[in-house]
Protein backbone atom coordinates (compact mmCIF):
# COMPACT_ATOMS: atom_id res chain seq x y z
CA UNK A 1 0.00 0.00 0.00
CA UNK A 2 1.40 3.28 -0.91
CA UNK A 3 0.92 6.63 1.35
CA UNK A 4 1.58 10.12 1.75
CA UNK A 5 1.04 12.48 4.12
CA UNK A 6 -0.82 15.57 4.72
CA UNK A 7 -0.43 18.45 6.84
CA UNK A 8 -3.74 19.24 8.46
CA UNK A 9 -3.21 21.70 11.05
CA UNK A 10 -0.76 24.18 12.20
CA UNK A 11 0.44 26.48 14.87
CA UNK A 12 2.73 28.54 16.77
CA UNK A 13 3.78 30.39 20.04
CA UNK A 14 6.25 33.33 20.96
CA UNK A 15 7.21 33.99 24.34
CA UNK A 16 5.56 37.32 25.64
CA UNK A 17 8.65 39.78 26.11
CA UNK A 18 8.76 41.30 22.91
CA UNK A 19 12.77 43.00 22.64
CA UNK A 20 13.13 45.89 20.08
CA UNK A 21 16.31 46.98 18.54
CA UNK A 22 16.77 49.95 20.47
CA UNK A 23 16.46 48.18 23.45
CA UNK A 24 19.54 46.13 22.27
CA UNK A 25 21.48 49.13 20.89
CA UNK A 26 21.77 50.04 24.88
CA UNK A 27 23.37 47.34 25.92
CA UNK A 28 25.94 46.67 22.54
CA UNK A 29 27.57 48.91 20.10
CA UNK A 30 24.71 48.54 17.45
CA UNK A 31 22.13 51.03 16.10
CA UNK A 32 18.34 50.21 15.02
CA UNK A 33 19.38 51.40 11.46
CA UNK A 34 22.31 48.72 10.94
CA UNK A 35 19.97 46.33 12.28
CA UNK A 36 17.64 46.94 9.69
CA UNK A 37 19.64 47.93 6.99
CA UNK A 38 21.54 44.65 7.18
CA UNK A 39 19.19 42.07 8.04
CA UNK A 40 15.47 43.60 8.09
CA UNK A 41 15.10 42.18 11.88
CA UNK A 42 13.18 45.02 14.24
CA UNK A 43 12.18 43.27 16.88
CA UNK A 44 12.43 39.56 18.28
CA UNK A 45 10.66 37.84 21.11
CA UNK A 46 12.77 36.78 24.41
CA UNK A 47 11.65 33.44 26.45
CA UNK A 48 11.42 34.28 30.18
CA UNK A 49 13.25 33.12 32.93
CA UNK A 50 12.28 29.65 33.52
CA UNK A 51 10.26 29.18 30.27
CA UNK A 52 12.11 26.79 27.83
CA UNK A 53 12.33 25.31 24.44
CA UNK A 54 9.54 22.21 25.75
CA UNK A 55 7.33 24.88 27.35
CA UNK A 56 7.36 26.81 24.16
CA UNK A 57 7.02 23.57 21.83
CA UNK A 58 4.34 22.32 23.94
CA UNK A 59 2.34 25.33 23.68
CA UNK A 60 2.79 25.27 19.55
CA UNK A 61 2.04 22.18 19.33
CA UNK A 62 -1.31 22.83 21.52
CA UNK A 63 -1.79 25.22 18.92
CA UNK A 64 -1.34 22.85 15.94
CA UNK A 65 -3.65 20.54 17.69
CA UNK A 66 -6.67 22.66 18.04
CA UNK A 67 -6.24 24.38 14.51
CA UNK A 68 -6.45 20.79 13.32
CA UNK A 69 -9.40 20.04 15.25
CA UNK A 70 -7.19 16.39 16.56
CA UNK A 71 -7.27 14.81 19.64
CA UNK A 72 -3.55 14.24 21.29
CA UNK A 73 -4.24 10.76 21.97
CA UNK A 74 -4.25 9.88 17.68
CA UNK A 75 -0.63 11.04 17.59
CA UNK A 76 1.77 8.26 17.34
CA UNK A 77 5.84 9.92 16.61
CA UNK A 78 6.52 13.02 17.57
CA UNK A 79 9.77 14.92 16.12
CA UNK A 80 11.09 17.82 17.54
CA UNK A 81 13.31 20.05 15.72
CA UNK A 82 15.62 21.91 18.16
CA UNK A 83 19.53 23.07 18.59
CA UNK A 84 18.23 24.40 22.20
CA UNK A 85 16.80 20.82 23.77
CA UNK A 86 15.66 21.93 27.54
CA UNK A 87 18.62 19.12 28.84
CA UNK A 88 21.08 17.16 26.61
CA UNK A 89 18.94 14.54 27.75
CA UNK A 90 16.41 12.79 27.82
CA UNK A 91 15.06 14.20 24.35
CA UNK A 92 12.40 17.51 24.46
CA UNK A 93 10.17 15.76 22.50
CA UNK A 94 9.81 13.18 25.11
CA UNK A 95 9.07 16.10 27.98
CA UNK A 96 6.46 17.21 25.05
CA UNK A 97 4.65 13.86 24.90
CA UNK A 98 4.80 13.36 28.61
CA UNK A 99 2.53 17.06 28.96
CA UNK A 100 0.15 15.87 26.35
CA UNK A 101 -0.25 12.68 28.62
CA UNK A 102 0.67 10.10 26.01
CA UNK A 103 2.46 6.92 26.46
CA UNK A 104 2.25 5.59 23.43
CA UNK A 105 4.22 6.05 20.01
CA UNK A 106 8.17 7.29 19.73
CA UNK A 107 9.17 10.82 20.43
CA UNK A 108 12.67 12.08 19.54
CA UNK A 109 15.09 15.14 18.63
CA UNK A 110 16.68 16.13 15.51
CA UNK A 111 19.40 18.62 15.23
CA UNK A 112 20.07 20.25 11.96
CA UNK A 113 19.91 23.95 13.35
CA UNK A 114 18.19 26.27 11.49
CA UNK A 115 17.06 23.42 8.85
CA UNK A 116 16.02 21.67 12.11
CA UNK A 117 12.05 22.10 10.73
CA UNK A 118 12.65 20.71 7.21
CA UNK A 119 14.72 17.66 8.21
CA UNK A 120 11.97 16.68 11.14
CA UNK A 121 9.43 16.93 7.91
CA UNK A 122 11.33 14.80 5.81
CA UNK A 123 11.43 12.03 8.98
CA UNK A 124 8.06 12.32 9.68
CA UNK A 125 6.74 12.28 6.25
CA UNK A 126 8.76 8.85 5.56
CA UNK A 127 7.90 7.02 8.77
CA UNK A 128 4.04 7.74 7.45
CA UNK A 129 4.68 7.17 3.94
CA UNK A 130 6.94 3.80 5.36
CA UNK A 131 3.39 2.75 6.90
CA UNK A 132 5.36 3.13 10.18
CA UNK A 133 2.88 5.78 12.36
CA UNK A 134 -0.10 7.65 11.35
CA UNK A 135 -0.46 10.63 13.18
CA UNK A 136 2.81 12.93 13.29
CA UNK A 137 3.12 15.93 15.71
CA UNK A 138 6.42 18.13 14.07
CA UNK A 139 7.84 20.80 15.98
CA UNK A 140 10.61 23.48 15.73
CA UNK A 141 11.52 24.75 18.94
CA UNK A 142 14.10 27.08 20.03
CA UNK A 143 15.29 29.41 22.69
CA UNK A 144 18.62 30.44 21.27
CA UNK A 145 18.74 33.38 24.08
CA UNK A 146 20.01 31.04 25.62
CA UNK A 147 23.12 30.24 23.92
CA UNK A 148 23.63 33.85 22.73
CA UNK A 149 26.58 36.01 23.58
CA UNK A 150 25.37 38.70 25.05
CA UNK A 151 28.48 40.94 24.49
CA UNK A 152 28.95 40.14 20.51
CA UNK A 153 26.96 42.71 18.53
CA UNK A 154 28.00 40.62 15.41
CA UNK A 155 24.90 37.88 16.55
CA UNK A 156 22.95 38.83 19.24
CA UNK A 157 20.84 41.02 17.53
CA UNK A 158 20.27 38.25 14.68
CA UNK A 159 18.48 35.61 16.83
CA UNK A 160 14.67 35.09 18.82
CA UNK A 161 13.20 32.84 20.50
CA UNK A 162 9.99 30.34 19.42
CA UNK A 163 8.33 27.50 18.20
CA UNK A 164 5.72 26.06 15.96
CA UNK A 165 4.19 22.84 15.14
CA UNK A 166 2.66 20.86 11.98
CA UNK A 167 0.49 17.33 12.58
CA UNK A 168 0.79 15.30 9.63
CA UNK A 169 -1.55 12.59 9.03
CA UNK A 170 -1.09 9.71 6.85
CA UNK A 171 -3.52 9.30 3.80
CA UNK A 172 -3.47 6.11 1.21
CA UNK A 173 -2.12 6.82 -2.24
CA UNK A 174 1.31 8.10 -3.17
CA UNK A 175 2.11 11.23 -3.42
CA UNK A 176 1.28 13.72 -6.15
CA UNK A 177 1.85 16.91 -6.90
CA UNK A 178 -2.03 18.13 -8.01
CA UNK A 179 -3.29 16.61 -4.78
CA UNK A 180 -3.02 17.93 -1.28
CA UNK A 181 0.10 16.85 1.01
CA UNK A 182 3.90 16.69 1.60
CA UNK A 183 4.95 15.70 -2.50
CA UNK A 184 8.78 16.08 -1.66
CA UNK A 185 11.21 16.64 0.67
CA UNK A 186 15.37 17.37 -0.15
CA UNK A 187 18.14 17.65 2.25
CA UNK A 188 21.48 18.03 2.07
CA UNK A 189 24.71 18.74 4.56
CA UNK A 190 28.31 18.90 4.39
CA UNK A 191 30.10 19.09 7.28
CA UNK A 192 33.20 21.14 6.34
CA UNK A 193 31.88 24.25 7.46
CA UNK A 194 31.60 23.28 11.00
CA UNK A 195 33.99 26.45 11.58
CA UNK A 196 31.79 29.22 10.43
CA UNK A 197 28.63 28.48 12.49
CA UNK A 198 28.98 26.46 15.13
CA UNK A 199 28.61 26.60 19.45
CA UNK A 200 31.44 26.55 20.92
CA UNK A 201 30.66 23.97 23.38
CA UNK A 202 29.20 20.98 24.21
CA UNK A 203 28.96 18.20 27.13
CA UNK A 204 31.90 16.21 25.05
CA UNK A 205 34.03 18.92 23.83
CA UNK A 206 33.97 21.61 26.78
CA UNK A 207 31.17 20.27 29.28
CA UNK A 208 29.40 23.62 29.29
CA UNK A 209 27.32 24.84 27.02
CA UNK A 210 28.83 27.42 24.82
CA UNK A 211 27.77 30.19 22.84
CA UNK A 212 27.23 30.58 19.20
CA UNK A 213 30.05 31.74 16.63
CA UNK A 214 29.59 32.53 13.53
CA UNK A 215 31.02 33.93 10.55
CA UNK A 216 28.09 35.60 8.78
CA UNK A 217 29.51 36.93 5.79
CA UNK A 218 30.38 33.12 4.82
CA UNK A 219 27.27 31.83 5.70
CA UNK A 220 25.43 34.40 3.95
CA UNK A 221 27.21 33.20 0.70
CA UNK A 222 26.72 29.84 1.27
CA UNK A 223 23.14 30.13 2.70
CA UNK A 224 21.67 31.94 -1.37
CA UNK A 225 23.90 29.38 -3.68
CA UNK A 226 22.75 26.51 -1.27
CA UNK A 227 18.83 27.66 -1.26
CA UNK A 228 18.89 28.12 -4.25
CA UNK A 229 19.98 25.13 -5.50
CA UNK A 230 17.32 23.21 -2.94
CA UNK A 231 14.62 25.15 -4.26
CA UNK A 232 15.70 24.04 -8.10
CA UNK A 233 16.36 20.92 -7.32
CA UNK A 234 12.82 20.44 -5.33
CA UNK A 235 11.12 21.74 -8.70
CA UNK A 236 13.11 19.70 -11.14
CA UNK A 237 12.33 16.70 -9.31
CA UNK A 238 8.21 16.92 -9.35
CA UNK A 239 8.77 18.83 -12.90
CA UNK A 240 6.71 21.95 -12.06
CA UNK A 241 8.47 25.60 -12.53
CA UNK A 242 8.90 28.52 -10.37
CA UNK A 243 5.89 29.86 -11.36
CA UNK A 244 3.56 27.09 -10.48
CA UNK A 245 4.90 27.79 -6.43
CA UNK A 246 1.85 30.10 -4.51
CA UNK A 247 4.07 30.88 -1.50
CA UNK A 248 8.08 30.30 -0.93
CA UNK A 249 8.17 29.59 3.31
CA UNK A 250 12.17 30.02 3.73
CA UNK A 251 13.83 29.89 7.01
CA UNK A 252 13.88 33.19 8.64
CA UNK A 253 17.59 34.43 8.86
CA UNK A 254 17.80 37.76 7.14
CA UNK A 255 15.83 39.98 4.63
CA UNK A 256 18.32 40.62 2.49
CA UNK A 257 18.78 35.97 1.82
CA UNK A 258 15.31 36.15 1.59
CA UNK A 259 15.71 38.72 -1.52
CA UNK A 260 18.60 37.45 -3.19
CA UNK A 261 17.24 33.91 -3.09
CA UNK A 262 13.94 34.68 -4.48
CA UNK A 263 16.30 36.87 -7.18
CA UNK A 264 18.12 33.77 -8.00
CA UNK A 265 15.67 31.67 -8.63
CA UNK A 266 13.52 34.86 -10.65
CA UNK A 267 10.69 34.40 -8.07
CA UNK A 268 8.13 37.34 -7.49
CA UNK A 269 9.13 38.77 -3.92
CA UNK A 270 5.64 39.39 -3.28
CA UNK A 271 5.45 35.28 -2.63
CA UNK A 272 7.81 34.99 -0.02
CA UNK A 273 6.50 35.02 3.54
CA UNK A 274 8.30 37.14 5.48
CA UNK A 275 8.53 37.55 9.55
CA UNK A 276 12.05 38.03 9.86
CA UNK A 277 11.37 41.62 11.12
CA UNK A 278 8.48 40.25 13.80
CA UNK A 279 10.46 36.97 15.25
CA UNK A 280 14.72 37.46 13.99
CA UNK A 281 16.12 34.31 13.55
CA UNK A 282 14.43 31.63 15.42
CA UNK A 283 16.02 28.68 13.93
CA UNK A 284 14.38 25.55 13.99
CA UNK A 285 11.06 27.46 14.70
CA UNK A 286 11.46 30.02 11.86
CA UNK A 287 9.79 28.04 8.94
CA UNK A 288 6.70 26.84 11.11
CA UNK A 289 5.97 30.05 12.53
CA UNK A 290 6.37 32.35 9.26
CA UNK A 291 3.72 29.11 7.93
CA UNK A 292 1.47 29.69 11.07
CA UNK A 293 1.57 33.31 10.41
CA UNK A 294 0.61 33.21 6.80
CA UNK A 295 -2.04 30.21 7.30
CA UNK A 296 -3.29 32.62 10.23
CA UNK A 297 -3.82 36.03 8.11
CA UNK A 298 -5.61 34.08 4.99
CA UNK A 299 -2.43 34.20 2.44
CA UNK A 300 -1.96 30.65 2.57
CA UNK A 301 -5.12 28.89 1.48
CA UNK A 302 -5.60 25.25 0.99
CA UNK A 303 -4.78 23.59 -2.34
CA UNK A 304 -2.23 26.14 -2.73
CA UNK A 305 1.22 24.84 -3.58
CA UNK A 306 4.34 25.88 -1.19
CA UNK A 307 7.98 25.49 -1.55
CA UNK A 308 9.61 25.12 2.25
CA UNK A 309 13.40 26.07 2.74
CA UNK A 310 15.49 26.27 5.28
CA UNK A 311 19.68 26.41 5.27
CA UNK A 312 21.65 26.19 9.47
CA UNK A 313 24.81 25.30 10.98
CA UNK A 314 26.64 21.48 9.75
CA UNK A 315 26.20 23.39 7.20
CA UNK A 316 22.60 21.79 6.95
CA UNK A 317 20.19 22.78 4.08
CA UNK A 318 16.78 21.44 3.17
CA UNK A 319 13.56 22.12 0.94
CA UNK A 320 10.02 20.43 1.23
CA UNK A 321 7.18 21.04 -1.38
CA UNK A 322 3.65 21.09 0.33
CA UNK A 323 0.56 20.78 -1.63
CA UNK A 324 -1.73 23.15 1.33
O1 LIG B 1 20.28 30.85 10.38
C1 LIG B 1 21.51 30.33 10.00
C2 LIG B 1 22.01 31.08 8.87
N1 LIG B 1 22.52 32.36 9.27
C3 LIG B 1 22.55 33.30 8.38
O2 LIG B 1 22.07 33.05 7.31
C4 LIG B 1 23.24 34.60 8.68
C5 LIG B 1 23.95 35.03 7.44
N2 LIG B 1 24.70 36.26 7.55
C6 LIG B 1 24.11 37.46 7.68
O3 LIG B 1 22.92 37.57 7.77
C7 LIG B 1 24.98 38.69 7.61
O4 LIG B 1 26.28 38.34 7.18
C8 LIG B 1 25.08 39.46 8.95
C9 LIG B 1 23.76 40.13 9.24
C10 LIG B 1 25.43 38.48 10.07
C11 LIG B 1 26.15 40.54 8.87
O5 LIG B 1 25.91 41.41 7.78
P1 LIG B 1 27.12 41.81 6.79
O6 LIG B 1 26.56 42.76 5.85
O7 LIG B 1 27.68 40.52 6.26
O8 LIG B 1 28.10 42.56 7.76
P2 LIG B 1 29.61 42.23 8.15
O9 LIG B 1 29.65 41.00 9.01
O10 LIG B 1 30.46 42.24 6.93
O11 LIG B 1 29.94 43.48 9.00
C12 LIG B 1 29.99 44.81 8.43
C13 LIG B 1 30.38 45.78 9.50
C14 LIG B 1 31.61 45.35 10.30
O12 LIG B 1 32.34 46.51 10.62
P3 LIG B 1 33.64 46.92 9.73
O13 LIG B 1 34.57 45.77 9.85
O14 LIG B 1 33.13 47.15 8.36
O15 LIG B 1 34.10 48.17 10.42
C15 LIG B 1 31.03 44.78 11.57
O16 LIG B 1 31.91 44.89 12.66
O17 LIG B 1 29.31 45.88 10.45
C16 LIG B 1 29.82 45.66 11.78
N3 LIG B 1 28.77 45.04 12.57
C17 LIG B 1 27.84 45.77 13.22
N4 LIG B 1 27.64 47.09 13.33
C18 LIG B 1 26.61 47.50 14.07
C19 LIG B 1 28.53 43.72 12.78
N5 LIG B 1 27.46 43.58 13.56
C20 LIG B 1 27.03 44.82 13.87
C21 LIG B 1 25.96 45.33 14.61
N6 LIG B 1 25.78 46.65 14.70
N7 LIG B 1 25.09 44.50 15.27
Amino acid sequence: MAYHSVIVGCGSYLPARVVENQELAAKVDTSDEWIIERTGIRRRHIAAEGETTCDLAYAAASAALQNAGVKPEAIDLIVLATATPDHTFPATATQVQARLGLTHGAAFDVHAVCSGFIYALAVADNFLKAGQAKTALVIGAETFSRILDWKDRSTCVLFGDGAGAVLLERQDGAPDVRSQGVISTHLHSDGRYKDHLFVDGGPSSTQSTGYLRMAGKEVFKHAVTNLAGVVNEALSANNISAAEVDWVVPHQANQRILDATARKLQLDPGRVISTVANHANTSAASVPLALATAVGDGRIQRGQLLILEAMGGGFTWGAGLVRW
